[in-house]
């Protein structure tokens, strides 16, 4: 019968490879959290998981494509933070947060820090403020559109700052740092699983962390919060999320998945190399679906507080 069908595919999956949808482009902080992710859940899967980068309106529009695909395990979203925030950016996200998904578990915690094109003049926060002031409408800042980390650190930089700068926005921060890279873009904020590599070798400049307490592998660069914005804090949480109706044994699966890759000492060992924490003890549906109850409308005041309009 059609029942048994079911109970029997549920049983074995997963026997095919897996789609891992990323909402950003190829080799940028969300990508580089899943690939590692991908690798460290292989074994428990017993099945490979593929990455698909899919960029574009701050990530709602990879979102939009696990949120309407078939819920049957097969594909999986990687996303952060910006979950929470594109219901109140976008008049129509693609999806509900609600509602258009089964929570797996939150995967890692990643500060941000605010960087710039290695000949950009100012050397500190301090200066940096002062420029922007100087420079009223010349100053650029990347980001990988509305709703994405970036935009979210950048719009309560602005607020800090007090000027409004010239947003650039592009399909993942990753081009974005192509941009900085070739000096093309003045600034970004950005995680550190896409900075750390980039600050360390010099080829950007940075100013400040996003986190409250110093990130142990940047332990050079101050806090937001120590140079005289207090309470500037922003943290970029990661969830895994399947399509609603998967059923309850392949999210089962997913999450013993999840928990023994985020066990994995390699994974382990690369998410502190890029200044991540990695969420053991909140990596099931109940802490994920906490988070998102608790994060949609603590970003829908900040906007509003921000005057930032609805798309
Ligand atoms: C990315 O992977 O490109 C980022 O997570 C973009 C962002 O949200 O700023």
């Amino acid at each position: 019968s059609a029942m048994l069908a079911t109970g029997a595919a549920q049983a074995d999956y997963p026997d095919r490879p897996i789609n891992m949808v990323v909402p950003f482009a190829a080799g940028g902080p969300t990508d580089n959290v899943a690939r590692s992710l991908a690798e460290a859940m292989r074994p428990a899967l017993g099945q490979t998981v593929v990455v698909e980068n899919k960029g574009g309106a701050g990530g709602t529009i990879g979102t939009t494509q696990v949120a309407r695909a078939q819920p049957d395990g097969y594909s999986v979203l990687l996303m952060h933070a910006g979950f929470s925030t594109a219901p109140s950016l976008y008049k129509n996200p693609g999806y509900d947060p609600y509602k258009s998904f089964e929570p797996i578990g939150l995967v890692v915690d990643v500060p941000m820090t605010i960087i710039a094109r290695s000949d950009f003049p100012p050397n500190n926060i301090k200066e940096l403020a002062e420029y922007v002031k100087q420079n009223k409408d010349k100053v650029s800042l990347a980001n990988a559109g509305i709703g994405a980390a970036s935009h979210l650190c950048g719009t309560m930089l602005v607020e800090a700052l007090g000027v409004q700068l010239l947003t650039i926005p592009y399909k993942g921060t990753a081009p974005a740092m192509n941009d900085l890279l070739g000096k093309q873009v003045d600034l970004m904020c950005d995680q550190t699983t896409n900075t750390t590599q980039q600050i360390e070798s010099g080829k950007v400049k940075a100013y400040a962390v996003t986190s409250l307490q110093r990130v142990p592998t940047l332990s050079k660069l101050p806090t937001m919060d120590e140079s005289g914005y207090k309470g500037f804090e922003v943290g970029i949480w990661h969830g895994m999320w399947v399509p609603k109706g998967t059923p309850k044994p392949v999210v089962d699966k997913l999450v013993k998945s999840l928990q023994a890759g985020l066990a994995d000492p390699k994974f382990q060992e690369r998410m502190k190399q890029l200044g991540a924490t990695v969420l053991t003890s909140e990596a099931n549906p109940q802490s994920l679906e906490a988070k998102v109850k608790q994060q949609v409308p603590q970003w829908a005041e900040l906007f509003k507080k921000a005057g930032v309009e609805q798309q």
